[in-house]
């Protein structure tokens, strides 16, 4: 789909005045929230290794701050681009809202294609960016994360170069650092074992038996490889697994920890060798026979052409915008509950937020704390939205974002509303 066809800023836009048409608002109540905060747009000159200057563009986005300071990732990529950076913004303005964690909505990028540049040139690239964006982000203000093509050490390059402009370290300005330099336990495994929470307790609330159900997980990267061991040693049937080269399925449940060590090693499951375990393909893993689908890999997977055929009763978003609203209405006729990726997939942002309170109060948690103060977020944000869906007769993910737009707007209008300066 070209970008012409598909605007994701206007797409956020449609789900955005659906919700609040449903929560009965008025257009004056959520005017503020179809347009961002501050939208910075920067150009980053550096020098290549070969001594010639190159300039990228970077953006930052802030959409709200209605709730407290803005969060949300840092995506390198080479598609990125500003209608995508402000939609991906508000959705963490949603996001945070509907797991009640203080912050707004923000989302950044650098138009670049990160695996063209060396270590030395990506280093240079990021420290230009953060002080180009330096007077609007910090601690009390935008707080960035890792996304699509960074990590934990780019966050910490970010961290570095705010804290020479403040004189003085201030971890608490990204999250996602490394433990060693004030990252938290269990940040890493948080986004997986967030939608393992979500899977179980919607299992729960559906009276189905979590011991008996097959699962099957799109991706087995950080978020699907995570879930899959939290699933694998709790002692659940995941039936099928997939990478990017495709993907096996096992009636009787996969050796998730054999699979791992084979992953870890650097290997594609392509060539994975079992004589128990069949060789599918990706969207044969989509519709294959399983109770519960997590599409934990890339966005449009569940789509028009394929959703007629999925068999899962239970579908757990871990990716972001797995599926289309063509497929969406396809499932809604078919009854498959479909856990929307804005609630099952925000335990990373939770434990982004459990970073930041560590670091601003100069204290650690330990992992019991960590997940189990997940759990309680978790299991609190999807009963909410689970009993919004069954009263108002409306999809989950209608109910996440109606849940999410009544508190932003309800926060701004506490703070006296848009034009309360006037
Ligand atoms: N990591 C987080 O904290 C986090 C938080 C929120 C949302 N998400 C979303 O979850 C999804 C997965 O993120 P991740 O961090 O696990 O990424 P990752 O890069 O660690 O893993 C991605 C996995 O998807 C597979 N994959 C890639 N292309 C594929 C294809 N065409 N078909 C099938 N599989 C394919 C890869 O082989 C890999 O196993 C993304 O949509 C991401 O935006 C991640």
């Amino acid at each position: 789909m070209s970008q012409k066809e598909y605007n994701p800023y206007e797409n956020m836009l449609a789900v955005l005045k659906q919700s609040a048409e449903k929560l009965g608002l008025d257009p004056d109540d959520y005017a503020t929230l179809c347009y961002p905060e501050r939208e910075l747009k920067v150009s980053i000159p550096i020098k290549m290794d070969d001594g010639k200057v190159k300039v990228f563009e970077g953006y930052r986005v802030q959409h709200s701050s209605a709730r407290g300071p803005c969060k949300g990732g840092i995506r390198f990529h080479q598609d990125a681009n500003m209608d995508e950076v402000k939609a991906l913004a508000a959705w963490m303005s949603f996001k945070c809202a509907v797991v009640n964690i203080p912050y707004g909505g923000a989302k950044g990028g650098i138009k670049v294609d990160p695996s063209k540049l060396s270590r030395d040139e990506l280093i240079r690239l990021t420290r230009r960016y953060t002080t180009r964006i330096l007077p609007i982000i910090g601690p009390d203000k935008d707080i960035p994360a890792p996304d699509v093509n960074t990590n934990g050490e780019v966050m910490a390059w970010i961290m570095d170069t705010y804290s020479m402009f403040q004189g003085h370290c201030v971890p608490g300005v990204v999250t996602g650092k490394p433990v060693e330099i004030g990252g938290s336990v269990g940040r890493v495994e948080a986004t997986g074992r967030g939608v393992t929470i979500i899977t179980y307790e919607c299992l729960k609330v559906n009276d189905m038996d979590a011991s008996s159900v097959a699962i099957a997980i799109q991706g087995m990267g950080n978020v699907g490889g995570t879930a899959a061991d939290i699933f694998y040693n709790n002692g659940q049937k995941v039936v099928a697994v997939s990478d990017y080269t495709g993907g096996v399925y096992c009636e009787e449940g996969l050796p998730i920890n054999e699979i791992r060590a084979f992953l870890a090693g650097g290997n594609t499951l392509n060539d994975y060798q079992n004589d128990k375990v069949t060789h599918i393909t990706n969207d044969e893993l989509i519709t294959c026979k399983c109770d519960v689908l997590i599409p934990a890999a890339l966005e449009n997977q569940i789509t028009a052409d394929n959703a007629e055929a999925i068999q899962a009763k239970i579908i757990v978003e871990a990716a972001n915008g797995p599926t289309t609203v063509e497929a969406d209405e396809i499932l809604n006729k078919k009854n498959v509950i479909v856990c929307p990726d804005i609630l099952s997939n925000a335990g990373g942002v939770v434990v982004s937020y459990f970073e930041w309170v560590q670091n601003i109060q100069s204290l650690t948690w330990d992992l019991e704390e960590v997940n189990r103060t997940l759990n309680k977020i978790m299991l609190t944000a999807f009963n909410e939205v689970a009993e919004l869906s069954k009263e108002k007769e409306v999809p989950m993910r209608m109910a996440a974002y109606m849940v999410a737009i009544k508190r932003i707007t309800t926060a701004g209008k506490l703070r006296g509303g848009p034009i309360s300066l006037g």
